[in-house]
């Protein structure tokens, strides 16, 4: 099978690559403009087409090209607070730019769509571990552009027969094994990455927005699933869709969270540094709990996690960031 990776130069995207690459039967291309991935995280000898999915002719020629039997689509911007200034780029970027995608997936008759969805889709919640039918409420243009997708997606099921999973992660964390590819946005705003500033020397200590929250030490609590665990839910999402030929959507989370005071012990222990916390005010749109099950997933799709420790997680990180501290400029 042919699976063209949308966004297959960036974080979570690299990861897919290299545990699709473990398995057999599948061929690679990937699809980037590198506006934020790397080329250096993509492997020798997998195809790769520096193309924008905001240009129809691009599109049209890596489809023509390649003729991929499915599609995962990594491809978005993904700064929340950007897309509180610029709602209008965010949209383009995520839906009009998938909708570009879709138009030629269905011109080119492929069937088969996985969706990088998130939890931002929920707002704050009415209820925690979040249900995969929870009501979805986003609170930013982010998690907006992700719904509208998923919205666009049914409709597009029902005129076309066109087959697609949303997965909906949580905080992806960690990097790769063997610390040759990891999490390297520009700018970092996610917390082990900017924890782990700490112990390269590159950040003096870690502000906490808000310690009275209504949690078990006042910090926020989150869902850190490894960027290895979403890789194989891809795979195993894939294998539904061409089993069952049923479109469906899943949150992938862990079912329990993490405190950011306890992420930050998790990287003292990992790194055995000192890292000096300073406390400021809450965040406006900070929910204190954000997590969800993924009774779902396991169940219809068959997926595991093989990470369920945040110390592991950790320490993949780490792994990356010490043998590549300026992230990919480094090489
Ligand atoms: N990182 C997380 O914790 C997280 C959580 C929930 C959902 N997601 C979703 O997962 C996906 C991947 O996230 P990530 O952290 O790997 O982000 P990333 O920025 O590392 O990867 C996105 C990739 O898409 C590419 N891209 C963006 N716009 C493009 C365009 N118009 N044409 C071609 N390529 C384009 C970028 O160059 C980049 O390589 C995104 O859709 C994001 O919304 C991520």
């Amino acid at each position: 099978m042919k699976v063209l990776i949308c966004g297959g130069a960036g974080y979570i995207g690299s990861h897919l690559v290299r545990e699709l690459l473990t398995q057999p039967g599948y061929e690679i291309i990937v699809l980037d403009n590198l506006s934020k991935g790397h080329v250096e995280s993509i492997p020798t000898g997998v195809e790769f087409e520096n193309a924008n999915i905001c240009d129809k002719e691009s599109l049209e020629r890596v489809f023509s090209k390649h003729k991929p039997d499915a599609v995962m689509h990594f491809c978005a911007s993904i700064a929340v607070g950007e897309s509180v200034t610029d709602p209008l780029g965010y949209y383009e970027n995520n839906v009009v730019g998938t909708i570009y995608l879709l138009q030629t997936m269905i011109k080119h008759n492929v069937k088969y769509f996985i969706f990088s969805s998130t939890a931002a889709i929920f707002g704050n919640p009415e209820e925690t571990p979040i249900a995969d039918n929870a009501p979805t409420k986003p609170i930013n243009p982010y998690g907006d552009t992700k719904l509208t997708v998923e919205k666009i997606l049914a409709w597009t099921e029902d005129a076309h027969g066109l087959k697609y999973v949303c997965l909906r992660y949580f905080n992806a964390c960690g990097a790769h094994e063997s610390g040759e590819i990891g999490e390297d946005h520009d700018p970092e705003t996610h917390l082990i990455p900017v924890v782990l500033q700490v112990p390269l020397g590159q950040r003096e200590f870690i502000k906490i927005y808000g310690d009275d929250y209504d949690t078990k030490d006042g910090t926020c609590v989150r869902d850190y699933i490894h960027v290895t665990d979403l890789a194989t839910a891809h795979i195993k999402a894939l294998e539904y869709l061409v089993r069952v030929n049923k479109s469906d959507r899943f949150n992938l989370g862990s079912g329990e969270g993490y405190t950011v005071k306890e992420v930050i012990e998790a990287v003292r222990k990992v790194t055995g540094h000192p890292i000096p916390e300073v406390i400021e005010a809450r965040r406006a749109g900070d929910p204190a709990v954000l997590i969800a099950g993924s009774e779902r997933a396991e169940k219809i799709l068959g997926w595991r996690r093989k990470y369920n420790k945040v110390e592991d997680i950790v320490a993949t990180a780490w792994k990356y960031h010490q043998a590549n501290p300026n992230g990919y400029n480094n090489k």
